[in-house]
């Protein structure tokens, strides 16, 4: 399986911090944000990663991430996003580097302390993402499970004002090849974006969306409040080992 981390768009919501570099590359405690996702990818033994980024400090990645191979990234490879055009479209920029394998898919500015290794050795055919419960559903993509059988996802929703569940889709995704597929047939969104949460609802539609809860820590560190969270849930983690 191949690794995909997205690291596109401007981080508008972390202005100023992010007119001088970008955002994935901020400080979450001791590191960069992008080495979470990185670390979640190779400890589930996915070692040929994309990194998908754009915007003016893209090149700031290759100083810090070089060839991977500090982080235990075997093969690593760059892709240009020239606007914000989505998550979505940012992932239809790794359709040559997966070639027909299945891709396991981080966005670049959630941190974790999950192990996907059993969910990545698992994975077979569909797609796969991971939810949490979270109490501001508001914020994210929100899934609507079936009363009768909560296995089975009815739909997802981005962003609902009136959400159906706290269960929140995390950026962490499991897709096969079909993605590419699906990507090309979705049309942009009310904001002008491909959604990753239409392309998850095409895979509903085909009955072949599971998912599985998201065990441990998991953030998305896009705003003030949330990279701040972030950073104190990392250097509190940090300490709890170092006093073990
Ligand atoms: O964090 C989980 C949430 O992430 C999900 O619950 C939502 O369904 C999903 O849409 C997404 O929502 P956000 O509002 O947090 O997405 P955001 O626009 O902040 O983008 C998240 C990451 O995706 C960002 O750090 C970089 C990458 N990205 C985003 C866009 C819009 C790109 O690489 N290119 C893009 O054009």
């Amino acid at each position: 399986m191949k690794g995909v981390i997205l690291a596109g768009g401007l981080g508008t919501r972390l202005y100023p911090l992010t007119k001088v570099t970008n955002k994935h590359l901020l400080p979450v405690f001791n590191k960069p944000m992008i080495f979470y996702p990185i670390e979640t990818l190779v400890k589930a033994g996915i070692t040929d990663i994309m990194v998908v980024t754009g915007g003016p400090h893209c090149g700031h990645f290759l100083s810090i991430l070089k060839n991977g191979h500090e982080l235990g990234i075997k093969h690593l490879e760059y892709a240009y996003q020239e606007n914000e055009g989505g998550i979505a479209d940012a992932l239809s920029l790794a359709r040559e580097f997966v070639e027909k394998d299945s891709v396991a898919v981080i966005l670049g500015d959630n941190t974790s302390d999950a192990d996907i290794t059993k969910p990545v050795n698992d994975f077979k055919e569909g797609a796969l993402i991971f939810l949490k419960e979270v109490p501001d559903p508001e914020r994210f993509g929100i899934a609507t499970l079936d009363p009768n059988d909560s296995s089975k996802i009815i739909k997802i929703t981005e962003k609902p004002q009136v959400p159906d569940s706290n269960m929140a889709v995390t950026g962490v995704y499991i897709y096969d090849n079909q993605v590419f597929d699906f990507i090309d047939a979705i049309k942009p969104s009310g904001r002008g974006e491909l959604e990753i949460t239409d392309v998850n609802n095409r895979y509903v539609e085909k009955g072949q969306l599971s998912w599985c809860e998201l065990e441990g820590y998991w953030w998305d560190a896009g705003t003030f409040d949330t990279l701040l969270e972030a950073n104190n849930y990392w250097a509190k983690k940090d300490k709890g080992q170092q006093n073990k």
